[in-house]
């Protein structure tokens, strides 16, 4: 028996088991990508009709019937059938219904496999557009942050042993830095996105006389993809977006990782607004940074989704093949947790409260600035090496006494080196040791604000 309701029926002996229509069919994921796919249905049925190959009345026709559709969709009023698999068959089955022989017609000299590339390629475009404006806000969110605490001094870490004092607004200018790449990375995949598969039909080109660029000219896209292979198999710009998604989120994990430190009672460098953290059931003393430990934990999924993408391209042979049908759900996870993922992030930075003086005190127990009396004695005239060696002996001195170095004293540090005069206590203060990385990409508060002033000046 002949299943009629299927586009592909007639040379079916069987209908499709139940399992497997539920097994093959996207039409409940990608229901989602409904607008793009009547945006290039749309641009598709006008070509047809600039080039005489459907009449003008069934472009008329298509076009009121897909925008009744798109009417139907955003009311949610839209009845999606599983037995017709997709989005694609979903609406052009509703058309069809509506303006009969017209909507029949729309299919001419396309494919699925061209659709669903275009629809997707349409859908990533727009969500690009939205990542970049997220990470610009997050971006100014930061630079607020790092303005309020250019003088801010912090222990700067390596190996997460205090190492020498940095001011906060430049530890968080790291980030406004590494934003900057992500969306360079974004605008720079979005040129790769922005071609249009459409008239590559199945997998070969179409027989009919199309016009590919007028198509490509109403959707928006810089040009069209020049193979008609590559244009209905190759997934590599979702597997792009994936990557940078993954940099972003990869970032974001690090920066969730210190502030999840900073903001334990063990640093108490930062509090966390409450209404990013949750308490404990059971134990009324905590505080708990929900929101940092999430992206963390998200940071994990996107990554995932990045290895599942390339892992489904790996071995598929050209063109098309049904297996690109499983690129969208992960890659609409990356996008909805990245889109989040950054909103939240702005809002969690104007939340944060910065306790200087806890700062500042783990600044100055680290012996942070024994680089600078090293750095000191060279300019006095001491190899580097016995230099290192001499203040090595004084932070050996200082952690038996259980001080800081400056507390040692003049005398007690010239038994170090002779070279120690008076002026060696203004380079153990923390704010001498600031001032004195005064280059661009130093940390000395001046460097920071103007930083910040060039920062500013690139998000324009
Ligand atoms: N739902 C399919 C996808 O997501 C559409 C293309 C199907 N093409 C085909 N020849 N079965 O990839």
């Amino acid at each position: 028996m002949q299943d009629k309701s299927k586009a592909w029926s007639g040379r079916f002996n069987e209908p499709v088991a139940e399992l497997v229509k539920r097994y093959t069919a996207s039409v409940e994921f990608d229901q989602r990508l409904a607008e793009f796919d009547i945006q290039g249905s749309l641009a598709h049925a006008r070509m047809l009709g600039a080039q005489g190959i459907i009449g003008t009345d069934d472009v008329a026709a298509i076009e009121r019937g897909l925008g009744e559709i798109l009417e139907e969709i955003r009311a949610g009023q839209f009845e999606w059938l599983l037995d017709l698999e997709d989005v694609h068959l979903n609406i052009e089955k509703r058309l069809t219904d509506k303006v009969g022989d017209a909507g029949k017609r729309l299919h001419t000299g396309r494919s699925r496999n061209d659709q669903v590339a275009t629809d997707v390629r349409l859908w990533l475009r727009a969500t690009v557009d939205d990542v970049l404006t997220r990470i610009r806000n997050l971006q100014i969110s930061l630079l607020d942050l790092a303005e309020q605490h250019a003088d801010t001094v912090m222990p700067g870490f390596t190996h997460l042993q205090v190492a020498q004092p940095v001011t906060f607004g430049h530890h968080l200018l790291a980030y406004y830095e590494m934003l900057k790449r992500d969306a360079e990375r974004f605008a720079d995949a979005r040129k790769r996105i922005n071609r249009l598969p459409l008239g590559a039909a199945a997998l070969a080109g179409t027989s009919y006389p199309i016009d590919r660029e007028a198509v490509a000219r109403a959707l928006g896209f810089d040009g069209v993809c020049e193979n008609s292979l590559d244009a209905v198999s190759d997934r590599d710009f979702a597997i792009e977006f994936t990557a940078a998604a993954a940099l972003v989120m990869t970032h974001l994990s690090r920066f969730s990782e210190e502030l999840i430190l900073w903001s334990s009672p063990r640093f108490g460098f930062i509090d966390i607004a409450d209404r990013f953290c949750t308490g404990s059931s059971i134990m009324p003393q905590k505080k708990n940074p929900d929101v940092p430990e999430l992206v963390r934990g998200k940071t994990g999924r996107v990554n995932g989704h990045l290895v599942a993408l390339l892992t489904l391209m790996k071995s598929q042979p050209l063109a098309y093949n049904k297996d690109n049908q499983e690129d969208k759900e992960g890659l609409f996870d990356t996008a909805d947790t990245l889109l989040v993922t950054l909103e939240i992030y702005a809002d969690m930075l104007r939340g944060i409260t910065v306790d200087k003086a806890a700062m500042r005190q783990a600044a100055a127990e680290g012996f942070a600035t024994a680089t600078d009396l090293a750095d000191y004695l060279v300019k006095k005239g001491l190899p580097f090496r016995d230099a290192h060696e001499a203040v090595a002996r004084a932070v050996r001195a200082a952690v038996d006494k259980g001080c800081d170095i400056a507390d040692l004293g003049l005398v007690e540090l010239q038994a170090f080196s002779s070279l120690v005069a008076d002026d060696v206590f203004e380079v153990l203060t923390l704010e001498g040791s600031l001032a004195s990385r005064n280059h661009i990409g130093g940390t000395a508060p001046e460097q920071v604000r103007k930083a910040i002033a060039r920062a500013r000046q690139q998000l324009g």
